[in-house]
């Protein structure tokens, strides 16, 4: 079924303000840490339910009305939870939770789904999903998530894209050393060790303020972490996690998304709902590219009445580098600069997709291996492109604001994975954007 598209008429300046959404990179672990709840788990008695059926229920706020969000919602619902949400608020349930399976459809739907491997294991000792599908992004290897959970007692085998895994006694201590600092799998290593005995230390850990939000549930939950937003993490698992209540941080790519429509059509808007400290390394390259960059409490006011420069290089790093997620949205303002811009990919292997396509509105880039050479244009024309993954989508809404004239964007439905209503978003400050 051919998706929705987005039709963009460019050239306005855009000036308001946008409202940041909750994070998505936080509320789907957060989502998959709300399985761990109203469960005791001690070596002894082995796992167990929690007495009172109110230990099971979190209720999770700033939850985006992400395509993403609600796969992970189907997750929970098809492992036992209650599941309800009311605007941005998800009430979950885990009392019931019984199930270990994720099908093999909703494993496809989301590749971060792999976060439920940990917390599946956590809750029921078992757990059975098909290998996530790769993604547009490259291959999306898991070898660090499976050779850490093996190394804390998790007996796994794989056949025929099968992930059949199945807990055995943890060890009372176990030292984790990833050998790069992998979102997914510190994630996952803090789900599977978060409820039970046993101390775990996590080296050269992601540091994403993501992880820290992930901390942050689980500790209210009644977790025992430290050392998050650091490359050493430990964990100390407890017999019992409560359910909570949490507020899950601002979407800082949202964010940063939002910087990049003011960029390119030389405007000014003001994002509320951001936590700036997650987002020097974003705005330092505005501010490189000519932007006025203004960060308050809890505000970024972004000024951009001079012509893009070019910034000489861009690279992308962990956290706290300049992260992946930004690169194509940068890409797209870079493509309509004054000079020429280096962009070097250091976190995934295929993620210049947004390339050929801001190339058939004019850009002039030259894409090769981990890095992308964008020689910036006077001028962008509106022409019909293709999203191929959520963040490339997002980079040609942005090259389509400052083009001249209509582009169409098809494939919407990978922007909609990470973005409430983009289109809303963007005409309440001036944007000609309808979906169709
Ligand atoms: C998370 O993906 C984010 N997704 C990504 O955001 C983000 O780009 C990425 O972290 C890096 O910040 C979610 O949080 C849901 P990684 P994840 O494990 O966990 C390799 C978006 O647009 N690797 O840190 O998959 C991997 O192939 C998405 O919102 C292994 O080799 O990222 C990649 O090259 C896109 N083996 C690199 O590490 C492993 O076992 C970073 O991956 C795991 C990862």
């Amino acid at each position: 079924m051919e998706s929705s598209k987005l039709l963009i008429e460019g050239g306005r300046r855009l000036t308001g303000e946008i409202q940041i959404h909750g994070a998505k990179n936080s509320v789907l672990p957060i989502l998959a840490a709300t399985l761990l709840c109203g469960r005791t788990k001690t070596r002894e008695a082995g796992i167990s339910r929690t007495k009172t059926r109110e230990a099971g229920i979190s209720t999770i706020h700033r939850c985006a009305g992400l395509s993403d969000a609600f796969a992970a919602m189907r997750i929970l619902r098809s492992l036992g939870c209650d599941v309800t949400h009311e605007g941005s608020t998800v009430t979950v349930n885990s009392a019931n939770a019984e199930g270990d399976i994720v099908s093999d459809g909703l494993m496809h739907e989301m590749r971060s789904s792999i976060v439920f491997l940990g917390a599946i294991l956590g809750r029921v000792g078992r757990c059975r999903l098909s290998f996530p599908g790769g993604c547009e992004l490259g291959p999306r290897p898991i070898d660090l998530h499976l050779e850490a959970l093996r190394r804390l007692g998790v007996k796994i085998t794989e056949d025929h894209g099968i992930l059949d895994c199945t807990a055995g006694a943890r060890p009372l201590s176990a030292d984790i050393t990833l050998s790069l600092p992998s979102v997914g799998a510190t994630e996952n290593i803090m789900l599977y060790s978060a409820l039970g005995a046993g101390e775990t230390v996590i080296r050269n850990a992601a540091r994403e303020p993501e992880i820290s939000d992930l901390a942050g549930y689980l500790i209210k939950c009644g977790a025992e972490i430290s050392g998050q937003g650091t490359s050493t993490l430990v964990i100390n698992g407890v017999p019992e996690l409560h359910g909570c209540e949490y507020s899950v941080m601002p979407d800082r790519i949202e964010a940063a998304t939002y910087m990049g429509a003011a960029a390119i059509t030389n405007g000014e808007l003001m994002l509320r709902g951001v936590r700036p400290s997650d987002m020097y390394s974003c705005m330092s390259v505005f501010s490189e590219m000519g932007c006025g960059v203004y960060p308050y409490d809890d505000k970024i006011f972004i000024s951009a009445r001079k012509p893009i420069s070019a910034v000489r290089t861009v690279r992308t790093m962990p956290y706290p580098g300049f992260p992946t997620d930004c690169q194509p949205i940068v890409m797209a303002v870079l493509a309509k600069s004054r000079g020429t811009s280096v962009i070097v990919e250091n976190i995934f292997e295929n993620r210049f997709m947004a390339a050929p396509e801001l190339r058939r509105m004019g850009a002039n880039i030259k894409a090769e291996g981990k890095v992308a050479v964008v020689e910036g244009v006077k001028k962008l024309y509106g022409a019909p492109v293709r999203a191929y993954d959520l963040r490339a989508g997002a980079a040609l809404v942005v090259a389509a604001l400052g083009a001249e004239g209509q582009t169409q964007v098809s494939n919407i439905h990978y922007i909609d994975r990470g973005y409430e209503s983009i289109e809303t978003a963007l005409s309440s400050v001036g944007a000609n954007v309808k979906r169709v």
